[in-house]
């Protein structure tokens, strides 16, 4: 069976190491996963009142986009130990209106890529906080917190390390073997 997973990058910017490592597991993952890129940057911040008068077209788009899709990765950074705004940002826009949150019951998986030692450590588990309120399956194992997030790639996007490639081609494995395992 094949299943439609979307992605989540938590970065906004152009050269994010995360977006680079998120291509990676899209290019390594089994072919019965097709990945399709879910944009955040223009999400107007959320708000109740915005709701009430009427969702704006990015947050009908990028609801939509989560519903049609039968899995979730989230791929992010970490600001200030926890999540990017903008990520945060857009699973609140994706988790309303109340009682139609577009993510219920997804699984998903959690990879956080940083330059620093710990990798990303404090967002990644802020994010699985929200993930259990949202009742996606969470992949546990293998976990990913990448350090060295800079020295990963190389200019053309092409993995530096064997090994690392190894690691994202396992974790690509092991999502794919949960998403048939979990999804509705
Ligand atoms: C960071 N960065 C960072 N790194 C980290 O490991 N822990 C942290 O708490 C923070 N905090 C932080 C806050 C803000 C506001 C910025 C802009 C950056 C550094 C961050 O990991 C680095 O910029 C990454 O390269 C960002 O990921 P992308 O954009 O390359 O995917």
């Amino acid at each position: 069976k094949s299943y439609k997973v979307a992605v989540v990058v938590g970065s906004l910017r152009k050269a994010s190491v995360n977006r680079k490592a998120a291509e990676a597991v899209a290019r390594l993952a089994p072919d019965n996963l097709a990945f399709e890129f879910v944009e955040i940057g223009d999400l107007p911040l959320y708000d109740e009142d915005v709701e009430a008068a009427g969702a704006p077209a990015p947050w009908t788009r990028f609801r939509e986009q989560i519903s049609a899709a039968d899995a979730v990765l989230f791929v992010t950074p970490e600001y200030n130990r926890s999540v990017p705004g903008a990520l945060k940002n857009a699973i609140d826009v994706g988790s309303r209106p109340y009682g139609q949150s577009a993510f219920a019951k997804k699984p998903t998986a959690v990879m956080s890529v940083s330059p620093g030692g710990i990798g990303g450590f404090g967002a990644n588990h802020h994010l699985r906080q929200s993930l259990v309120f949202l009742d996606m399956p969470v992949l546990q194992q293998p976990e990913a917190y990448i350090g060295g997030g800079w020295e990963l790639f190389d200019d053309a996007g092409e993995f530096k390390s064997d090994d690392t490639r190894k690691f994202f081609k396992s974790f690509a494995d092991a999502f794919a073997s949960w998403i048939e395992r979990t999804a509705a």
